[in-house]
């Protein structure tokens, strides 16, 4: 988006503030459908950006939809989705949330643990419904070049391939369910396209062999996907084109023998990530044992990965001083908490900049706002904005400083109550 029109948004809306384009958003949705077999579905992981409206978007542009808690579950359903629609995934999924999942009927509760299947087995139970569910495996193999590994290594993510069988029989054993597909993740921000697709590849063979081998009829097969963006200096691009033509070939010696099967792919951060920018005031400029620091509004505490947080390597996100671009200049950028870690740019090169021009943080559509401390030190969450051919539209408003006390007790009523005395 234009550092113009951006102006204008935070102008208007103050700031910090998260402004997304709607043109790239549906433009990487259209890449990635444009990429895929005509007969596969997409998921839209809302935990990249869970907005209500963001969720209505995709939900127009005919996604389906991954969540992995009970909180998201609740914004799909408010947003629209046909619970047909919904897939559950996470590794943790209490009582509370399987009893909505199986209430509510969404497409697939995908299981992590023989233990989970028999808990919704006995929920389901008691609430005489037949619960369709998907078994999460973490096979032997993960995506090559992926940042974060999700499978072939330790994690507490699905039922290790060497107990998949015993598992499966097992779970076919309980009356109240009904596996009806696999979910394999492999895991996030892949930025080649070729080891994508040799990941799939594996999951498709594997799926097709524990089919045949536990006469599972496969109605739908989760590839998953860790579709990256290129973030920094050396990374490159996903090659999409490359994907899609490379994809279909493999596809088309599995297209018939999955032919009853529905396949998905989930996605969040290949569809969010371009499409947001992170809008945040200078407050102050100043120089500290000979470090110069641009202190502004907003930090960690409402752009965590900007700040490094869950990051191995402490490389700058993409980031600029809107309409300035002479006499560029090393600065740390910090954040306004009382914490030496909220710095949000180290080391970087700006164009020198003074108090009240305002810094945007590229990239910054997923896994922002929803990834970071947003309570630490009570600085108000920031506002939303969704930007729509020269029209803006406010997702979220910024808290107030009231909000902060929402849902809380004063411990005052309880000692008018019962007296201070009864500390003596
Ligand atoms: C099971 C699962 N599906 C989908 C995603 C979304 O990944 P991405 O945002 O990289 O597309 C994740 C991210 O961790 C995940 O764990």
């Amino acid at each position: 988006m234009e550092d113009k029109i951006l102006e204008n948004i935070a102008v208007r809306y103050g700031t910090p503030l998260y402004v997304y384009d709607t043109d790239k958003i549906i433009s990487q949705y259209g890449i990635l459908r444009d990429s895929l077999p005509e007969e596969f579905g997409i998921l839209y992981s809302m935990k990249a950006n869970p907005l209500l409206g963001m969720c209505q978007l995709f939900r127009k542009l005919g996604s389906g939809i991954e969540v992995a808690s009970s909180g998201e579950l609740y914004t799909a359903l408010a947003a629209g989705f046909a619970p047909d629609s919904i897939v559950f995934t996470s590794p943790g999924k209490n009582c509370e949330e399987l009893e909505y999942a199986i209430e509510t009927g969404i497409c697939s509760i995908n299981v992590e643990s023989v233990e989970e299947a028999a808990l919704i087995d006995e929920l389901a139970g008691q609430k005489g419904r037949k619960v369709n569910i998907s078994i999460r495996i973490n096979p032997d193999f993960d995506v090559a070049g992926s940042n974060i590994k999700m499978t072939g290594v330790p994690t507490q993510f699905g039922i290790d391939r060497i107990e998949t069988e015993a598992a499966l029989e097992f779970i076919g054993s309980l009356s109240n369910i009904k596996i009806v597909g696999i979910h394999i993740y492999t895991g996030t921000q892949a930025l080649n396209a070729h080891n994508i697709i040799l990941s799939m590849e594996q999951i498709i063979k594997l799926s097709l062999e524990l089919s045949e081998n536990c006469s599972l009829e496969l109605k739908f097969l989760n590839l998953g996907g860790g579709f990256g963006v290129p973030y920094f200096k050396d990374d490159s691009s996903l090659d999409m084109d490359a994907f899609k033509n490379d994809f279909s070939l493999m596809w088309e010696g599995y297209r018939e023998k999955l032919s009853g099967t529905k396949v998905f792919v989930e996605s969040g951060r290949f569809l969010m990530a371009e499409a947001g920018t992170y809008l945040t005031r200078i407050l102050y400029k100043k120089e500290c044992k000979g470090r110069r620091y641009l202190v502004c509004d907003g930090g960690s505490n409402q752009h965590a990965s900007s700040a490094f947080l869950g990051r191995y390597i402490r490389n700058n996100f993409p980031m600029h001083i809107l309409n300035k671009t002479q006499n560029e200049e090393q600065v740390n950028v910090a954040g306004p908490l009382c914490t030496p870690t909220d710095i949000i740019g180290q080391n970087v090169l700006l164009p020198e900049a003074v108090p009240g021009d305002i810094l945007a943080i590229d990239k910054s559509g997923a896994y922002g706002s929803t990834q970071s401390p947003g309570l630490f030190l009570s600085h108000p969450l920031a506002a939303e904005v969704q930007y729509c051919k020269g029209k803006t539209y406010i997702l979220r408003e910024r808290w107030g400083r009231e909000d902060f006390i929402k849902g809380q007790k004063e411990l005052d009523e309880f000692f008018n109550t019962y007296g201070w005395e009864i500390y003596g």
